[in-house]
């Protein structure tokens, strides 16, 4: 494997002649010497390279450097001079291999996030977007850690889905259908026996009820894939497009479920409290101050919980503050979320036991019959990062539930057999893979977590 910048930092200076290879972030020329700084993304810092220009056989080359062209260069590594960093090369050996001319958009100064957005596909190259990718790939690793560590079975459920898991009906269809010359029914209705899987379908929103099926087989399993829903929300926390962890435990209550939700969150943080140390401490300076700090307290409290019914006491005082004033039966919105969390409870919350007319079909009914055994995980700053419930286990009682909502029995026939063969209490959850990457890193839109955002109106590249 050839050298990355990062094990180059970490060397101890001697004679020893190694390579460095990456992208010119600054230049700093004087009369006799050159310093370059060259970063790799493969830690926040570069390294920096110290041309001695006496030494240099091709003077013509250092004119052709700029910010942003690609270099390789040869030398041994020193102890710095500078106070910045320990470690430098030392070279008079290196070729450029991509120039970048001085239309190079990312010119050294600072670049706001919105602009940057517009030049995805070079963003990867700013301290701040590849500390939030190197974040993103421990987070996405720990989550396999988690569930391997635990037993849970790794379960890929379909992207192309024919039924409509949370029931919102936001679903993108898919079809091969000629738009201009749509075939149709006696009715009038769509034809869709002609489309390509001779029904119609859509992609997934949740990988749950497929999921589920496997839990009836395999005890505890996870999915972690691409989500997507047509939510016309143009918020800082809706994608289009998002990435969801879903497991999903047999033999297994809402009581569980929650302390699974709490164990996983705080392992994923400590994980990258641990290993994603020099970029933590970047986001917890320039990007949400203190968020590193946060994250230790958090890892070190036990979650707060609460039933909805305690939520709207909570908040229906409060609402004379709120956009949107609450009652028992409303949707909590973000701003009432974040209120809960982050002034009432100071810390994560859980919060249980919702109105069934807010939550999906599936969820599991109290003896109330009004409320059902949904949770959902608050956090400061953003709200809702975790939706999960036990389901309904009861064929009975969620045929009626289905019927009540209108949902066809005919078109999850397969998912009540679940509850047909050797039904069993089981319960899962979901976590937004975004929504964590956020939380962790304290950036604000979740655009600037995932490589390319598809959001109402935007699919560029
Ligand atoms: O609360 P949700 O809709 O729950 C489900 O999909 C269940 N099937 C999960 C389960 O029990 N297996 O979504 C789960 C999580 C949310 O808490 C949020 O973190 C994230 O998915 N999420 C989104 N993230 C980004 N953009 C969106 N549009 C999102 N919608 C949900
Ligand atoms: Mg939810």
């Amino acid at each position: 494997m050839n050298d990355r910048i990062k094990d180059l930092l970490q060397k101890n200076p001697s004679d020893e002649i190694v390579t460095a290879e990456g992208w010119v972030r600054t230049k700093r020329d004087s009369k006799n010497v050159c310093f370059l700084e060259l970063n790799d993304g493969s830690c926040l810092k570069g390294l920096q390279i110290v041309i001695d220009k006496a030494a240099l056989n091709n003077n013509n080359l250092l004119s052709k450097i700029t910010t942003g062209s690609s270099i390789v260069a040869h030398g041994p590594i020193v102890k710095s001079a500078g106070g910045n960093q320990a470690v430098e090369m030392q070279s008079s050996d290196l070729t450029i291999l991509g120039e970048a001319g001085n239309e190079y958009p990312l010119q050294k100064k600072r670049h706001s996030i919105e602009y940057l957005r517009e030049i995805g596909h070079l963003r990867a190259r700013t301290n701040l977007i590849g500390a939030v990718m190197r974040v993103r790939n421990t987070l996405a690793f720990g989550v396999h850690e988690f569930f391997q560590q635990n037993g849970f079975v790794y379960v890929n459920t379909p992207l192309i889905s024919t039924s409509d898991c949370e029931g919102a009906g936001e679903m993108f269809q898919v079809t091969t259908l000629d738009l201009n010359n749509v075939p149709k029914t006696e009715d009038g209705g769509v034809d869709y026996s002609k489309d390509f899987f001779g029904k119609m379908a859509n992609l997934t929103v949740s990988g749950q009820l497929e999921g589920e099926t496997y839990a009836m087989a395999l005890k505890n399993i996870y999915t972690f894939g691409p989500t997507f829903r047509a939510e016309n929300s143009n918020t800082k926390r809706h994608l289009a497009e998002f990435w969801m962890i879903e497991p999903e435990m047999a033999f297994c209550d809402l009581q569980l479920d929650m302390e699974i939700a709490e164990d996983f969150l705080k392992f994923l943080f400590k994980k990258v409290l641990n290993e994603c140390k020099e970029d933590m401490e970047f986001f917890s300076k320039f990007v949400e101050k203190g968020v590193k700090e946060t994250l230790e307290l958090v890892v070190n409290t036990p979650f707060a919980h609460m039933t909805y019914t305690e939520a709207i006491d909570v908040l229906t005082k409060n609402n004379d503050n709120f956009e949107y004033p609450v009652e028992w039966g409303s949707d909590l919105q973000t701003e009432h979320e974040r209120y809960l969390t982050e002034v009432y409870c100071k810390s994560p919350v859980i919060v249980t036991d919702y109105p069934k007319e807010i939550k999906a079909f599936y969820m599991k009914l109290n003896e109330d019959k009004k409320t059902v055994r949904g949770m959902d995980v608050l956090v400061p700053r953003l709200g809702e990062i975790i939706g999960g419930s036990e389901r309904e286990s009861d064929l009975e009682t969620l045929k009626a539930r289905m019927k009540e909502l209108d949902l066809n029995e005919e078109d999850y026939w397969w998912y009540l057999d679940l509850r047909r063969f050797g039904t069993v209490a089981h319960a899962g959850f979901g976590l937004g893979f975004e929504r964590i990457v956020q939380y962790v890193t304290g950036v604000q839109n979740i655009r600037d977590v995932i490589p390319y955002p598809r959001t109402v109106g935007n699919a560029e590249f």
